[in-house]
Parts: structure tokens; C-alpha cells; sequence
């Protein structure tokens, strides 16, 4: 199968991912509402079912005539239209698409959905669809960079909708800065890439573990470490939307487990020891980014360890390796582990990768202020079994989950072509 999609073209391959795709296709008031007309087109032109709605500002701009013409469907903007009008009623739009995109967004529609304003079709069917969405904002510099259309920007974000970015250039109203609308064909390359991304994983079972683990010390204190879960929970997410069947192990964090992750939370190593066990034998990878702690407190006191004036001596005895353990009965699973060191990282990732039997280990630097722990960004080299090294550039955690996963799948397709279906006799 890999070997026949790498015969066909990208191009050939993108027409595959869209075909018969529903997507909706909003148009707001914007002066960029002309370029809407040719992401219609390319849509239509990859085989996708493409529906236009319009707020009223938009039809001010391009008419209504020319997107029913270019899409082939009748186009929804009056949510107090007549049904036979148009066949499929307002809200049924949300429930139709596999996929929504507003382009342009207005700084106007931007700041409705942020706040969930629903006073027009458009922004009804924004609020009321399950689909994936995506705003292609396009404004003048100023309300672009104004803080509330950042802030309203950074709450879609946050609530996992697509961003795509303005790009930088002349403005219809004169000036040079961010808020052009990216051009069509950019546009559709991002529907493909989220098309192709929402398969790369399917069929495949990975387990991730995330966070710090807590040592009981009484019932009230515990042993932990500074990592937040990020890494891991990033990861998680990034394969969940890539198809994959995620399960979660991850010690106590702040974080919301990702939409479609199964979550298995712990709390002690043994607890993490527990539950990977588990999980191990069905799955087809493990990514192990959890900060497990080495040593545990001997004897966890009953009742709350009470202050006296001498000093407290505390005997700490070795946790389970789990990774060794997992490197040792390792049959079909890729397993990625994490080194975090704050000196000579090579050296210390190199032996982990031999030592735990790893297919590869992500190895970054915990001392450097915008790496590792707390962070949103990290900086990571990857050690590879054959020898092979990459050093990559600082990155937000989300890009380099996705990068991992990247890895991870290449890893498998390494695996896949080595196994001979047919083997010479
Ligand atoms: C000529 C003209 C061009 C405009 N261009 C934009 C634009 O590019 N981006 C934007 O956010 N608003 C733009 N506006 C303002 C919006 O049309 C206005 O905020 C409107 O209420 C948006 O309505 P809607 O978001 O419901 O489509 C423009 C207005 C005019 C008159």
C-alpha cells in the first residue's frame, strides 16, 4: 500500500482526500471575499462537495449568483429564508460538514464565535457545528494586531480550532503589514493536509505517558518532579487527531485530557508500573515522556510526618525501571523514550537508547530556559539505533509532537517494507 501511494503524485493523491468531502465554506465581509471564490473552485476541482454560506456584509462585496454558480449549490444566507429556497435547513449546514472553513474571517465573526455570539446563519452554524473549523482572518494591520482580536484569536486556539495565518504584505487599504489573506492555493493545502494528517495514524494503538509521578511520603506530602505533562499531552492529542487509538498514562497535571484519548491516571511509578503493563501487549508503540521518579521513600508514614527540632533522614529505595522492563519484552512495539539531562545529553541519551532497548530517544536539555520542563517550547536532538542523530531547532511543543509522530510513522513503514509478503523461495 505505501509503495503504490508513493507512485501515484501528491497532487493525485490530494484529489483522493477530498473526494466526495463535504466542506462548508463560509464567506464574511472582508475585501478578500473575491479570493473565496477561487477556494471554492480548487476545492470543487480535488472533489469536494463544497457548501457556501454568507453573512449579509459579505454579499456586499462578492454576490451570492457567483459562489452558487462556482460551487454548484445553492447558497445559504438568510437563516429566515423559506425552506424550499434552499433544501438543507440552517442548522442542518453544521451537521452536513466534514469540514467548515471561514475564509475571509472578519474581525467581527472572529470576535462572535470567541464569545459564542450567534445572531445570523453564519455564526449560528459556527456555533452549532461538531466539524473541524477553520478561520482564514484578513484584516487591516490594526485590527489585526489589535489585543482584542489577538485575545479572541487565542480563545479559538485554545478551543482547538485551526488558525490560519495572515501573511504579510500590501493591504487593499494601502499599508504594508500582517493581515493579507494567503492565497487560495494555500488555503486548499492546508484542507489537504488536514485530510491526509486525520489518516496517518489509523489503525495504529499508541500508549503515551505523561507527567511527573508523586512518591508518598505521609498522606499529605509526596516526592514529584517539575514536569507538567505537556510533552506528553501534546503528543496524545496530535495522534488522536491523526487517527490513532491513544491511551494515556499520565501522573497528576492541570491539563484536559485531548478530545478521543482514553486517560489511565496515576499517581506513584508503581501505579504508572501498573498500568502501562497493562496496556502493553496491544499496542503498536509506546512514547514514553513521563518524568517517573527513580527513588521512593522507604516507608510512607501513616499520619502527617509531624516537625521536631532535629534533622529528618529519609531512606529512599529504587522505583521499577519501566522502561527496561518494556525494552526487554518488547516483540512488535516501537518504543521512543525521553531523556531530560542538564549535562553531556548525548552520552546519557546514547546508553539510554542501548540500555532500554529504545527505537529511538528524544533527548533535550532541562537547564536551558526555553527547553524541557514548564515550557511551551523545547529543543531536542533524536538518537536513532543505526547511529543516525537529528538536531532540531527550538519548537512549540504541539510541532514537535507532530514531528515525533512523523518519526514514529516512519519507523513503522521502515518495519513494513522489511517484511517480504511473498517471499522468494
Ligand atoms: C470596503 C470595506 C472593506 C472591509 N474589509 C474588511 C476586512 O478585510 N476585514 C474585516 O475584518 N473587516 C472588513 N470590513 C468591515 C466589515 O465589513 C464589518 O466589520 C462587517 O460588520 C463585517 O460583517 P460580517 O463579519 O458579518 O461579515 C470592511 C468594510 C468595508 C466597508
Amino acid at each position: 500500500m505505501a509503495t503504490l501511494l508513493t507512485r501515484l503524485s501528491s497532487k493525485a493523491m490530494d484529489n483522493l482526500l477530498l473526494k466526495g468531502k463535504k466542506i462548508v465554506l463560509g464567506v464574511t465581509g472582508g475585501i478578500a471575499a473575491y479570493k473565496a471564490v477561487e477556494v471554492v473552485s480548487r476545492l470543487r476541482k480535488a472533489g469536494a462537495e463544497v457548501h457556501v454560506m454568507m453573512t449579509r456584509e459579505a454579499t456586499e462585496f462578492v454576490t451570492e449568483l457567483t459562489f452558487r454558480e462556482i460551487s454548484g449549490n445553492p447558497v445559504a444566507q438568510d437563516m429566515w429564508a423559506k425552506v424550499q429556497q434552499y433544501n438543507v435547513e440552517h442548522i442542518a449546514l453544521a451537521n452536513l460538514a466534514d469540514l467548515m472553513l471561514i475564509v475571509p474571517a472578519t474581525a467581527n465573526v472572529i470576535a462572535k464565535a470567541a464569545v459564542g455570539i450567534a445572531d445570523d446563519l453564519m455564526t449560528t452554524t459556527i456555533l452549532a457545528t461538531k466539524a473541524p473549523l477553520f478561520f482564514a482572518p484578513a484584516m487591516n494591520t490594526g485590527m489585526y494586531e489589535n489585543p482584542a482580536t489577538q485575545v479572541n484569536l487565542s480563545v479559538l486556539k485554545e478551543r482547538g480550532f485551526r488558525i490560519i495565518e495572515p501573511a504579510t504584505g500590501h493591504l487593499a487599504c494601502g499599508v504594508e503589514g500582517k493581515g493579507r489573506l494567503p492565497e487560495p492555493a494555500a488555503i486548499v493545502q492546508e484542507v489537504f493536509d488536514f485530510f491526509a494528517e486525520a489518516k496517518a495514524l489509523q489503525g495504529k494503538r499508541i500508549l503515551v505517558t505523561a507527567g511527573g509521578t508523586e512518591e508518598a511520603l505521609d498522606p499529605v506530602r509526596f516526592l514529584g518532579n517539575r514536569s507538567t505533562g505537556r510533552m506528553g499531552y501534546a503528543i496524545a492529542e496530535i495522534a488522536a487527531k491523526r487517527g490513532a487509538e491513544v491511551v494515556l498514562v499520565s501522573g497528576p497535571t492541570s491539563l484536559a485530557v485531548p478530545a478521543g484519548v482514553r486517560a489511565v491516571k496515576i499517581r506513584s511509578a508503581r501505579e504508572m508500573e501498573q498500568a502501562v503493563l497493562a496496556e502493553y501487549d496491544r499496542v503498536d508503540a509506546v512514547i514514553k515522556t513521563a518524568a517517573v521518579a527513580d527513588y521512593r521513600p522507604k516507608e510512607t508514614a501513616p499520619q502527617k510526618i509531624k516537625k521536631s527540632d532535629g534533622e529528618l533522614t529519609l531512606t529512599l529505595v529504587r522505583n521499577p525501571d519501566i522502561l527496561y522492563k518494556l525494552g526487554q519484552h518488547k516483540k512488535h512495539q516501537v518504543l521512543v523514550g525521553f531523556a531530560a539531562e542538564t549535562n553531556d545529553l548525548e552520552t546519557y541519551a546514547r546508553k539510554k537508547l542501548e540500555k532500554k532497548n529504545l527505537d529511538f530517544i528524544v533527548a533535550n536539555d532541562v537547564s536551558a530556559h526555553d527547553a524541557g520542563f514548564g515550557t511551551d517550547t523545547n529543543r531536542v536532538q533524536i538518537f536513532y539505533r543505526d547511529g543516525r542523530e537529528e538536531s532540531q531547532p527550538l519548537m512549540s511543543k504541539a510541532r514537535l509532537a507532530g514531528l515525533i509522530l512523523d518519526r514514529l510513522k516512519e519507523q513503522w513503514d521502515e518495519m513494513s517494507e522489511g517484511i517480504e509478503l511473498f517471499p522468494k523461495s
